[in-house]
């Protein structure tokens, strides 16, 4: 299969790729597209046959649920049951945070079909902000499940490049919006017995959710309800050791040892390789840089990455959850 890269540099460019999204969508086909986060391969949520090509493409074990990314709001009640006491939080959170980085685990309506939760009875679902994906989304008119666009454990793709490398040749068709704003995958919660569980920590820390509502943050457990938060996943194939002090690591001699790094005062004679995640210690600009300073390491031929642990609280929480992972 020939994989066609569309950019959206132009209006017309813009138009183009969407009706060309849109139209391999409507034919049962999967296409990249790019979100807020990372970007997404997506395909019709209600079609089991569409929904098995993301699987195929991505070979990811058939027992790992999906994000449904709805056009618009009226879409939740649809596909999801939002009961009595969950509705008032439901209703804030999605006016406060959509469309954007919250993913919400509800249980799920008849409607969704069992390969997209992995024969849970919830759902994953989320209203994407980018407005290449939205719109794709709106000209659909019906919800699109969409994992992240890499294969199956690997690094989420930041930019069309990433994809490209992982997925030239499974997919017909990646729309380039540029690289992505936020840079890690949506933050995923549950709303259960009145609280948020955050399931995953991403660009909508804690803080930002705490004014709504209790939130617990589950132990990592080597038995979660779905494999996206096993303690090893989103890793390079290069080993990854985190350092809580940058200062404080030395390699081993005529060890190729690379560097990720949110710290400035880094001594250079020691590493093949130095990414520093911000230079102006902006903790969402390190989030941008994360998977692409990564996956430059990853191709570098390294023997080892070390990666500095960053400010453990809002975002820097999220990026180091992101790094532990990496390391496992
Ligand atoms: O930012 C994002 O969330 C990106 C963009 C494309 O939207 N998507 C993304 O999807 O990161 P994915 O599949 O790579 O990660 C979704 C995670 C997986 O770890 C999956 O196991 C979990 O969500 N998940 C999906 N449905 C679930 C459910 N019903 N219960 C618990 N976890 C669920
Ligand atoms: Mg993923």
């Amino acid at each position: 299969m020939h994989t066609d890269v569309l950019p959206t540099t132009s209006t017309e460019l813009h138009a183009h790729a969407i009706e060309t999204a849109v139209t391999l969508l409507r034919n049962g086909e999967v296409v990249a597209l790019p979100t807020e986060t990372v970007y997404g391969l997506a395909a019709d949520a209600l079609k089991s046959e569409a929904v098995l090509k993301i699987f195929e493409a991505k070979g990811r074990p058939r027992f790992d649920p999906l994000i449904v990314h709805l056009p618009n709001l009226q879409w939740l009640e649809r596909v999801a049951k939002v009961d009595r006491d969950a509705q008032q939080l439901v209703e804030k959170l999605s006016t406060q945070f959509w469309p954007g980085p919250l993913t919400m685990i509800l249980p799920r309506q008849e409607i969704i079909p069992e390969i997209v939760t992995a024969g849970l009875n919830t759902v994953a679902v989320r209203i994407s902000a980018h407005p290449t994906f939205s719109e794709v989304a709106r000209q659909f008119d019906s919800p699109l499940a969409a994992p992240s666009a890499n294969r199956f454990g690997r690094i989420s793709p930041t930019a069309a490049q990433h994809v490209l490398d992982e997925l030239d040749g499974r997919i017909p068709l990646i729309v380039d919006s540029g690289p992505t704003v936020h840079g890690i995958e949506s933050t995923i919660v549950a709303i259960r017995n009145g609280r948020i569980e955050l399931l995953r920590r991403g660009p909508i820390t804690v803080d930002q959710l705490a004014p709504f509502c209790q939130v617990v943050v589950p132990q990592p457990t080597q038995h979660p309800e779905a494999p996206g938060q096993l303690p090893s996943h989103y890793a390079p194939s290069t080993r990854l050791v985190v350092a809580e002090a940058i200062s404080a690591f030395s390699p081993s001699p005529n060890q190729r040892c690379g560097a990720l790094v949110w710290s400035t005062d880094i001594d250079p004679v020691k590493f093949a390789m130095i990414k520093q995640l911000s230079s102006r210690q902006d903790l969402r600009e390190a989030a941008a840089n994360l998977f692409r300073c990564l996956r430059e390491l990853d191709q570098s031929n390294l023997d080892l990455i070390v990666a500095e642990k960053l400010p453990d609280e809002g975002l820097g929480a999220a990026i180091n959850d992101r790094l532990e992972r990496a390391s496992t």
